[in-house]
């Protein structure tokens, strides 16, 4: 049996749902009622994201809530990890990863996460991680050399690379401040090359707008990127239209409004395969 929350609802359109309600008071509290209740020790898959997160976050957990007072056997499988980002803290900031995963793991310890952000996670939570890329390659334009945007994107390159068989190149990214990027440095030649910029998410899109802008200072040709997670944070579809890139391709696992410049990569089938 599968339930979907709000910003999970666009996925497994087929598949058959526990039926949901989820309301709100007018003072704003969200609302919960699982109406098939006889759910005692019935394998019961949770699909869902947090983003944006807080109200997504909520239902989530009173969902999960609803399933466990039912005796219900739960299988969680989270789509966009909200809050993986904050996962290091400088004195007197809170370790917003970690409260998630902590509340999380009361629930349940059957979890699969679409693309964690970061491997820290795995200190606060057991998770097993699924990184979609099979899923882009028919139609990645061949010829392209994989981009590492930054440090943390580097062991994703690499399995990129591996799969298109493709040369790679990586930048070297620092946050003069919350949501500003700067690249430093370009290891790698993509003169008169396409290139594919890889990374987990695109969020206001910062990142690979200047990783863009610095490839075609060094000569890139056509400039793709493929993300797992389309968040488009504020104006950054607008931004990326006024950028150097030509196409972007971003999974389902949030839901995308139609833009020219994004291919959306459905992995409903990838989910349904191997965990329902
Ligand atoms: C950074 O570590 C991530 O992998 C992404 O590169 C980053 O979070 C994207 O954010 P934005 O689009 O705001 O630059």
């Amino acid at each position: 049996m599968v339930v979907t929350t709000s910003s999970s609802s666009h996925l497994l359109r087929g598949e058959k749902r526990l039926p949901v309600t989820v309301t709100r008071f007018k003072d704003g509290e969200l609302y919960v009622k699982i109406h098939e209740t006889r759910l005692k020790n019935k394998k019961v898959t949770v699909i869902a994201g947090f983003q944006p997160p807080a109200d997504n976050l909520m239902e989530l957990l009173l969902v999960l809530d609803g399933l466990r007072r039912l005796g219900a056997r739960i299988r969680l499988i989270i789509t966009y990890f909200g809050y993986a980002r904050q996962d290091r803290t400088k004195p007197g900031e809170a370790l917003a990863a970690a409260v998630v995963c902590r509340i999380l793991r009361r629930y349940t310890d059957n979890i699969t996460v679409i693309d964690m952000h970061s491997k820290r996670l795995k200190k606060y939570l057991t998770y097993k991680n699924i990184v979609p890329i099979t899923p882009f390659l028919p139609i990645i334009p061949e010829g392209t050399v994989v981009v590492a945007p930054d440090k943390g994107a580097i062991p994703r390159a690499r399995h990129w690379q591996r799969a298109l068989r493709a040369p790679l190149a990586f930048l070297q990214k620092t946050r003069p401040a919350q949501d500003v990027v700067e690249i430093l440095s370009i290891k790698g030649s993509v003169r008169g090359k396409n290139v594919l910029i890889v990374d987990d998410m695109i969020a206001t899109g910062g990142t690979i707008i200047e990783a863009a802008r610095v490839l075609k200072q060094h000569g890139a040709n056509k400039i793709y990127v493929a993300a797992t997670h389309g968040i488009f944070a504020g104006d950054a579809l607008k931004n990326l239209a006024q950028s150097p890139i030509s196409r972007i391709f971003v999974t389902n696992t949030l839901p995308q409004k139609k833009h020219p410049l994004l291919t959306v990569i459905p992995i409903d089938e990838l989910i349904k395969q191997k965990h329902i």
